[in-house]
């Protein structure tokens, strides 16, 4: 299968991507970095030479630059199997002391990155009438909680496209996934100081995606919950 996978330089996409390259499927990768993701791009080849794997950056976050991964993965005549919505980012704040844009940022990079990247993704699918979109939203797309601010607000957007599209695919065999993971171990934690065991790893997502990427065409799991053992951090 084909598995087109948005920030997969580090992190839940990274696991992600090496747990469907470990798995036998072709991978499509993307992040900002051009430089971190070339050298994960080198590391998943190295373990997986059999797996035909595409990588090229573009900051998703700009709606010419998310058409244009679509494109780029299209231009190669294959028909996406999973799309992985992933690619995100995070700035702790509150909607009252919160500096002014950051709303913007997070809506670009969480939402419309998101949005734009399927729809260009989607006709190919409905074409074919399969295919399996997950979207990474978050346990603060559930759950407001302090300082949860304008990041807060964007994953409860992403949950909501999320629930419209998985109606507006019913017709089309296109399943839709919303995953919601509470507190993982990756670099959006890494400067806190907290002890790596009390996080989920971020393998256990992406065993979890995985899983439910394998269920009978009949089946779509349509959320994901995942919390640390001990609960919210
Ligand atoms: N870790 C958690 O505890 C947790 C919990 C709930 C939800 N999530 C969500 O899970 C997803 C992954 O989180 P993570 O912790 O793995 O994050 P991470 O380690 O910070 O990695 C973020 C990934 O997204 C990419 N990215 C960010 N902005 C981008 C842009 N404008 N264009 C293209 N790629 C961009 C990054 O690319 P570069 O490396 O090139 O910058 C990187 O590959 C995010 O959506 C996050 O909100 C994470």
């Amino acid at each position: 299968m084909n598995v087109v996978i948005t920030g997969a330089s580090r992190g839940l996409g990274k696991a992600m991507s090496e747990k469907f390259a470990a798995n036998g499927n072709d991978l499509f990768i993307t992040s900002k970095n051009e430089m971190r993701l070339y050298k994960i791009l080198e590391e998943l080849q190295t373990k997986f030479p059999n797996i035909t794997m595409r990588a090229k950056a573009f900051d998703l976050a700009k709606k010419d630059e998310a058409i244009a991964f679509a494109n780029w993965v299209l231009h190669f005549g294959v028909s996406p199997d999973i799309l992985i919505n992933n690619a995100g980012t995070f700035l702790p704040g509150s909607v009252y002391n919160e500096e002014a844009g950051v709303l913007e940022k997070m809506i670009e990079t969480n939402l419309y990155g998101a949005y734009h990247v399927t729809r260009t993704l989607l006709p190919q699918m409905m074409k074919q009438k399969s295919g399996h979109v997950f979207n990474v939203c978050s346990i603060a797309s559930l759950k407001a909680y302090a300082n949860g601010g304008a990041y807060s607000i964007s994953k409860f957007a992403l949950a909501g496209f999320s629930k419209n599209l998985r109606e507006e695919m019913k017709p089309y065999g296109i399943k839709v996934t919303a995953v919601f993971p509470g507190a993982a171990y990756t670099d959006s934690w890494a400067e806190t100081g907290i002890d790596p065991k009390r996080f989920m790893e971020a393998n256990d997502i992406a065993d979890m995606v995985f899983a439910a990427s394998r269920l009978s065409p009949q089946a779509c799991v349509e959320d994901i919950i995942l919390r640390p053992q001990l609960g919210d951090l």
